[in-house]
């Protein structure tokens, strides 16, 4: 039996939420009606799905009234407030922002890793950290036939994770800067133009940034891996979509080359890209606007017992966020 689906996307005008749209019509997900959802400023104009032109509508309590699923993508505050509200209205909601992801009443999934504990849900299902979710696309496979104790490592994150207005910083001050002008700056704290920030979040006591907390808070619910120990530094790139990590994995067992390819190479949605002597590795470039992560310089890490170090790439804005979701759609 084949059924359709009234879709709700909550910031459909934002960097995810168009990436949403294109995902669902690209997946032939069984959509009925779609209700595209933003600010007040955005009410009115028209985005296109399947042809055909969709009006935006503000974002109201009484949205939800006949949604069967709800993706939301328009910050923490905006699910807090109305994913709840939708859940009422017997819609389930997947959440794209970070409202949900440490309730242990609310799944946190990546369909590749812990498809199953989408059955646990309560009307709200979370997806992951988008630096997070490319990273874990390599190190579960691994950890599975290995048993990961520990990483450390380094993010290059796009521009796009911070979103459209960051997208454009970057272009304005691109523009600005080759032209002789001076840069202006309102979304980071510095020039994101031929520079990098080791900045990506807010800073917390310890001196880490909760982005970089993420990885190791929630790789242990999305791995069930409850003494996993995750030790990042993220950091602001001034590229405009696709994040890599470089990661030093320490695992328990004792860990070759030749398993790490054949255990990556069978790993789903992971492309292995792995041929240094042509200048093969993943890049942001090759990975931006592809379903499947990339994971290449593969060496055994000389600093460490039973270590593996890897460079994963992977476009942020799909599998770090509306692809993910869809997904999780697909198995509900
Ligand atoms: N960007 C990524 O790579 C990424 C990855 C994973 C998760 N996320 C999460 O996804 C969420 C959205 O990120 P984004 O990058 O798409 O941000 P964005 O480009 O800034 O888009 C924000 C969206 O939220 C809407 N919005 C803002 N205030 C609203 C309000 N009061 N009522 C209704 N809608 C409102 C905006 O609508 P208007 O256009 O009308 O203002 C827009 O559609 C965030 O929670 C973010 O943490 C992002």
């Amino acid at each position: 039996m084949s059924r359709n689906f009234h879709v709700a996307i909550v910031g459909a005008t934002g960097a995810v939420g168009v990436e949403m749209i294109k995902t669902l019509e690209k997946r032939a997900f069984p959509v009925g009606r779609l209700t595209l959802l933003a600010s007040a400023k955005s009410a009115g104009k028209t985005l296109q799905f399947r042809g055909e032109q969709v009006v935006i509508q503000e974002l109201r309590e009484d949205s939800f009234d006949g949604v069967d699923i709800a993706l939301f993508s328009a910050g923490g505050g905006i699910s807090l407030k109305f994913a709840p509200l939708a859940v009422k209205c017997g819609a389930i909601v997947v959440d794209n922002s970070s409202a949900f992801r440490m309730d242990p009443d609310v799944p946190l999934v990546i369909p590749e890793i812990n498809a199953a504990d989408i059955k646990k849900n309560r009307g709200i299902i979370a997806n992951p950290n988008c630096t997070t979710a490319v990273t874990l696309m390599a190190l579960h496979p691994l950890h599975q036939e290995f048993r990961v104790k520990r990483i450390f490592a380094s993010s290059y994150q796009a521009v796009s994770g911070t979103g459209a207005q960051a997208i454009e910083e970057l272009r304005a001050q691109v523009a600005a800067i080759t032209a002789g002008q001076p840069a202006e700056n309102k979304v980071y704290p510095h020039q994101i133009a031929f520079n990098d920030l080791p900045h990506v979040d807010t800073f917390l006591e310890t001196g880490y940034t909760k982005e970089e907390m993420k990885m190791q808070n929630e790789g242990r619910r999305i791995m069930h891996h409850p003494t996993f120990k995750a030790s990042v530094t993220c950091v602001r790139v001034p590229v405009y979509r696709a994040h890599s990590v470089a990661v030093s994995a320490e695992f328990e067992r004792p860990v070759s080359l030749n398993g790490a390819r054949v255990v990556l190479g069978r790993a789903p949605g992971l492309d292995v890209v792995d041929d240094p002597s042509k200048f093969e590795y993943p890049l942001p470039l090759s990975a931006a606007e592809q379903d499947n992560c990339q994971v290449g310089r593969l060496r055994l890490d000389c600093a460490l017992d039973n270590g593996l170090a890897f460079w994963v790439s992977g476009d942020q804005l799909l599998k770090g966020a509306a692809l993910n979701a869809v997904q999780i759609a697909e198995y509900l």
